[in-house]
């Protein structure tokens, strides 16, 4: 039967190409042969036990319905404290709303911001999904271009040399997807204060804030009146699979955000919500604690091993679990490299044409989101191959 006519404004969403080698790599694993996964961007750990009882207990409790669709209080409340006791900035438990996942909270608070003619301006490289849904929106992206001297991230005088007037909101990630970089807290500040001047929406996604290993960046919550700051259980937590986010939406926005969540989702699930409520708990946090310092081991060798190899990484990764590497000494182009290793050496990892345009044939992305062993197995094959 022939295609019914789809949506054109999808025509302008692009596939993660990484996905055809995830399938390649499964086909590889199918036929007998170890894979070393450096393209997985979640934890190998899996949901720390109190978050996993805390949940048991709700399904046992016969907890299955919906729950508010702004959230479940208790949570919510929760994580106003969160932000009191890890930052000092006092949030409203009515500004804190509960999402599927922060990838709900991100389509949320862009349909809120995004009309037709908007232009929303972010860094490439940067998460796929931004630019995708800012499409899905009818909105246009604006690229700004960075790079190392930037430590991959904006900062004011690249946002006004970009700066023009269809621009309706700025998009900052930090630590950065791709790059585990983080953006200096006076150059957040100063991008808070440029939009609050032309009125004009930030959005920040802090989704892998507790993540970070050198140095505990500040929030842009509470920043300004225009300020959205989305965050998730996903990465810190280790509970991606349990779909839960959340949005910190200035108080004016709050009928707007409730109007959009009764239509997109009605609730973020009722079991990973009630799950969630033990991420905070002291024996959670201990297990948090452990966890980061093991993914700041493997950060440090993988880091210094790429290098060794040849591999260029001009700024430290400072969060998230990703390594932004140049490739360029053994490849001109980064996609036809992943494969080749793949193929070649079992070894996956994501090439830079995932992220943007910028640098990206000549970098690929490393996640070390596998324990020590394997990435050390990973930099054997690799080596054999570029040596
Ligand atoms: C920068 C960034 N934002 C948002 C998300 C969405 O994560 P989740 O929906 O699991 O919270 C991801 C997932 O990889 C991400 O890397």
């Amino acid at each position: 039967m022939a295609k019914c006519r789809i949506s054109q404004r999808l025509e302008r969403v692009e596939s993660f190409h990484v996905m055809s080698l995830m399938a390649e790599a499964k086909k590889l694993e199918a036929q007998g042969h170890s894979v070393i996964h450096m393209e997985m961007g979640e934890p190998d750990f899996s949901t720390p036990a109190p978050i996993v009882a805390a949940g048991v207990a709700a399904l046992q409790a016969g907890i299955t319905h919906y729950t508010p669709t702004l959230g479940l209080p208790a949570l919510r409340e929760a994580i106003a404290d969160h932000y009191m006791r890890e930052y000092q900035v006092a949030v409203e438990p009515e500004q804190i709303i509960i999402t599927p996942g922060s990838a709900l909270a991100l389509q949320l608070v862009l349909s809120l911001m995004v009309s037709d003619k908007d232009h929303v301006a972010m860094a490439d490289p940067t998460y796929p999904s931004t630019h995708n849904l800012v499409r899905l929106l009818g909105g246009t992206v604006l690229h700004i271009p960075v790079n190392e001297d930037s430590a991959w991230q904006l900062n004011l005088d690249l946002l006004v040399q970009h700066w023009h007037e269809s621009i309706n909101a700025v998009l900052i990630a930090s630590p950065s997807n791709p790059t585990g970089t983080i953006i200096a807290d006076e150059q957040l500040q100063k991008i808070a204060d440029f939009c609050a001047d032309k009125s004009v929406f930030l959005l920040v996604d802090e989704i892998y804030h507790g993540l970070v290993y050198s140095r505990a960046p500040s929030s842009a919550v509470g920043m300004n009146e225009n300020t959205f700051v989305i965050n998730s259980f996903s990465k810190f937590y280790g509970m991606t699979g349990w779909r839960v986010g959340w949005i910190v939406a200035p108080k004016q926005y709050l009928s707007e955000i409730n109007k959009l969540a009764q239509h997109t989702f009605l609730a973020a699930p009722t079991l990973g919500q009630y799950a969630a409520l033990a991420a905070f708990q002291d024996d959670t946090r201990k297990i948090l604690i452990e966890r980061r310092e093991e993914f700041r081991q493997r950060r440090d060798y993988l880091v210094g091993a790429l290098e060794s190899i040849g591999f260029g990484i001009r700024v430290q990764p400072e969060g998230a679990f990703y390594i932004y590497a140049d490739c360029s000494a053994f490849c001109e182009d980064s996609y036809k490299f992943s494969c080749k290793v793949l193929r070649e050496k079992h070894v996956a990892f994501t090439p830079g044409i995932d992220f943007g345009n910028v640098g990206a044939k000549q970098h690929v992305r490393f996640a070390y989101t596998t324990n020590l062993e394997n990435l050390k197995i990973g930099i054997k094959r690799l080596a054999s191959l570029i040596n």
